[in-house]
């Protein structure tokens, strides 16, 4: 129910009106968001040990569940990966912005559409059957996670270069503020990863879509 049933122009591949053949997903996107997994991954793993060598919260993270060994392996790691997130990242907001679907696929989102598909979603009555659309709960997790990795990547970026980048560090609150903000960015997306996949598990459908495009 109530995805937002803007007409969607035919050029650019994530629309149409439903054809057998339809690419539901273009393949940019697919593209762009496979390499986001793994760049994220990569990033969330390498990150973890990096924390552990100076943790900013009474506890440290399993070092099974890290990557890169000892930290300067961890840094290795954690910068090349940040390389991908933010290369990738930029062309798929600049591709999403240029080609108009930015617009059509997230856009409009009212509070009312929100609501409704909300409680519809607690309710297990959300319908899946047009997956050229996301529902209005859906539209407000992926802008929530990419306005996130925009955080992520801008709070890293005053961590790293702190002293190059004085008001980038301010508009942080401060060096040590800025890595409160990472991890807090860093958090909130593993919560939606974990959400989003089991959204995904439950409605197998889409991820075909996202790996064939239709
Ligand atoms: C193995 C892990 C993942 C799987 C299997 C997966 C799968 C999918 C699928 C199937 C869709 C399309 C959903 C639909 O049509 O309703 C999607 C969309 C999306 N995913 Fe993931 N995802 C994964 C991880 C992530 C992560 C880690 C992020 C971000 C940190 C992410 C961000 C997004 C965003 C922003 C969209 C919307 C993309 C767009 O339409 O432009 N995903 N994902």
């Amino acid at each position: 129910m109530a995805t937002a049933a803007l007409p969607e122009s035919g050029n650019h591949g994530d629309a149409g009106q439903g054809t057998a053949g339809t690419v539901i997903q273009p393949g940019w996107v697919r593209l762009a968001h496979w390499l986001n997994v793994i760049a994220f991954a990569l990033l969330v793993l390498s990150g973890w040990r990096i924390y552990n060598a100076a943790p900013i919260f009474p506890f440290k993270f399993p070092r099974e569940l890290t990557l890169g060994g000892w930290l300067g392996g961890a840094l290795l790691w954690h910068f090349a990966a940040m390389w991908l997130l933010a290369v990738n990242g930029i062309a798929y907001l600049s591709l999403n912005i240029v080609s108009g679907r930015l617009r059509r696929r997230f856009f409009p989102l009212t509070p009312r559409q929100l609501a409704g598909d909300f409680v519809a979603a607690l309710r297990g009555k959300l319908a899946h059957d047009d997956l050229q659309h996301y529902n209005a709960v859906q539209k407000l997790a992926y802008l929530g996670a990419i306005a996130l990795l925009v955080l992520v990547v801008l709070s890293g970026l005053a961590v790293w270069k702190s002293v190059q980048l004085p008001l980038l560090r301010e508009l942080m609150g401060g060096f040590d503020n800025a890595r409160v903000v990472h991890f807090l960015a860093m958090a909130g997306l593993v919560f939606f990863a974990v959400v989003h996949v089991v959204m995904v598990a439950l409605v197998p459908r889409t991820l075909l879509v996202m790996i064939r495009g239709r």
